[in-house]
């Protein structure tokens, strides 16, 4: 629905000061940290718009630390993120997706409030060339440690304890969709005011499998029980899977922010034969497994909650299923059978 007038606008800064409010004691170090990826979303999707015309499409002609091709946005975007975060006393570190190591800010002076993002700075990256939409996944963790650089045991806390997480969609409009454990709230950006307006409050996943969403070239590498899961989510039109529809951009955060507003699951097993998943941890997993929870739905590798994962190593990967509970659970009992 269109807002009547400007005045209306519900954006997403008032939306962080009004969350703020509701903690009296808060001195609004953590609202500010939520606008800055608010502002460094708006930087990337700048950049990645005129990404023809500033030469910056195409390969970066280096590997990152997960052995992967860097394009030249990956590379631009995970700079973007890092300057944001270079100038804000309370974040202490940063990790991400196209860095080996955890990178260590400055020495703080608000030591009780010191927090460590992590980021996807570019999530979908092999789709830019072809103008599709891309994303930025990031998580929030408190430093267990107060002095000193944190230990990697602060980078290495379980999903349950990010005090936020959240992703920008680049698509046809821009989307900032987060949660800090209260709800999953959604804004889309207007280009022309520049702001982040509410358009999806209280998001919750509709409990209907319209999706099934897996890269289906890796069947063949699949387990017995993802390929009867898969096969029966996709063809038994029965019950719940009578309208079901296969759909994968192979941009996760597409797929999934289109899974939770139709409802769905999306899946990228551990391949069989070496039990390894592709799919990131402490940057793809676990920020959008606290969305879906948040928005009544789950996030499994098969057998462990991905929330519950202790990590053991920075750029762990995992396998991912997510989406409705119905379908996550279903696919846990035929994975376990
Ligand atoms: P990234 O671009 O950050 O490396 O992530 C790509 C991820 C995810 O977005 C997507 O769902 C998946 O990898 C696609 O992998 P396949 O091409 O193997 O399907
Ligand atoms: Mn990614
Ligand atoms: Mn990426």
């Amino acid at each position: 629905m269109p807002h009547a007038t400007w005045q209306d606008f519900e954006t997403l800064e008032s939306y962080i000061a009004k969350e703020q409010s509701l903690h009296p004691q808060s001195q609004g170090i953590f609202s500010n940290l939520l606008r800055r990826i608010g502002l460094a979303s708006k930087v990337i999707m700048s950049k990645s718009q005129k990404a023809g015309l500033l030469g910056v499409l195409g390969t970066h002609g280096s590997i990152n630390v997960q052995g992967e091709t860097q394009q030249k946005l990956d590379v631009l975007a995970n700079e973007v993120l890092k300057d944001t975060f270079r100038w804000m006393n309370s974040v202490s570190c940063l990790a991400s997706e196209e860095e080996d190591d955890v990178m260590h800010l400055p020495e703080r002076t608000e030591g009780d409030h010191r927090y460590i993002v992590m980021f996807d700075p570019l999530d979908g990256s092999s789709n830019i060339d072809a103008n599709v939409s891309v994303g930025t996944i990031f998580s929030i963790h408190r430093c267990k440690s107060l002095q000193g650089p944190p230990p990697m045991s602060d980078f290495l806390q379980k999903g349950t304890e990010q005090v936020a997480a959240g992703y920008i969609l680049y698509g046809p409009s821009t989307i900032f969709v987060y949660t800090t454990g209260h709800g999953v709230h959604g804004f889309t950006l207007d280009p022309v005011i520049g702001e982040y307006v509410l358009s999806h409050e209280d998001m919750h996943i509709p409990d209907v499998c319209k999706c099934f969403s897996a890269n289906d070239s890796n069947y063949p590498t699949w387990d017995a029980g993802t390929q009867r899961f898969a096969d029966h989510v996709r063809y038994s039109r029965e019950g719940r899977y009578a309208k079901t529809t296969s759909r994968y951009i192979g941009s996760m955060v597409g797929d999934l922010h289109r899974n939770l507003l139709y409802g769905g699951v999306f899946l990228y097993p551990a391949e069989a034969a070496t039990g390894q998943g592709k799919l990131r941890l402490l940057y793809e997993a676990a920020p959008l497994a606290m969305i879906y929870e948040q928005a009544g739905g789950a996030a499994s590798t098969g057998r462990q909650r991905i929330l519950d994962i202790q990590p053991d190593e920075l750029h762990q990967r995992v396998p991912l299923i997510i989406g409705t509970k119905a379908e996550v659970e279903l696919y846990e009992r035929m994975v376990a059978q």
